[in-house]
């Protein structure tokens, strides 16, 4: 989903000091190419298991993000992937991507994955080790392990370098600063103190 790249590659320069690190169209700034090293292009950030950060989570699940911000060579190429750390009866929450698509292809134990679509047909499968299911871009989804004990564990892959993420709950329930608890009682059409309710759960 990203622009086509113009050059073989621009790994993105490191953020220098007192710059916010925005992003310029198409990507970042390139660093220059007599300073650019075989290690710009390998990344081994999803090498260690998310499992003990997924217990620790209240959702039961650990994302580990290899998009272009933890991974500068991806800069303008188009692709991202991340971990996905399930543990026993735990949830990715719902979420979408606006930039990409997402491949998630299950490397261990097995998953309950499944998007919403516009016309709101719920598209679900168990997916085991070694298969794969495709979200739509921009669809809300999530994965489940549905499992009473044992991790299950997938990778991401995107064609976006910087899918983006919106948590549904958390978006709604723990912007900042608040959506007033009217907009949010009548779009889900009930009444404030369930919106409180909600709010508590996603507001730091
Ligand atoms: C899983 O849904 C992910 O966004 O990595
Ligand atoms: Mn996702």
């Amino acid at each position: 989903a990203d622009p086509e790249p113009v050059q073989d590659f621009c790994v993105a320069a490191a953020k220098t000091a007192g710059a916010d690190g925005q992003a310029t169209f198409p990507g970042f700034p390139c660093k220059p190419e007599s300073t650019v090293v075989s290690d710009d292009f390998f990344f081994a950030g999803l090498s260690q298991s998310g499992a003990a950060a997924a217990n620790d989570s209240p959702f039961g699940s650990a994302v580990t993000a290899g998009n272009v911000e933890a991974f500068p060579g991806l800069n303008t190429l188009g692709v991202s992937i991340n971990r996905v750390d399930l543990a026993p009866g735990g949830v990715n929450p719902l979420h979408s991507h606006p930039r990409a698509a997402e491949l998630v292809h299950v490397i261990a134990g097995e998953m309950l994955v499944g998007f919403i679509s516009t016309a709101g047909k719920f598209y679900s499968k168990m997916v085991g080790e070694g298969e794969s299911f495709v979200i739509p871009r921009g669809m809300v989804h999530f994965q489940y392990n549905a499992a009473r004990n044992g991790t299950a564990r997938a990778v991401t892959v995107f064609n976006s370098q910087l899918p983006g993420v919106v948590l549904a709950a958390p978006s709604l329930f723990g912007a900042e600063p608040e959506v007033p608890d009217a907009v949010l009682a009548k779009s889900f059409q009930v009444d404030g103190e369930i919106i409180k309710l909600l709010k508590s759960k996603f507001q730091n």
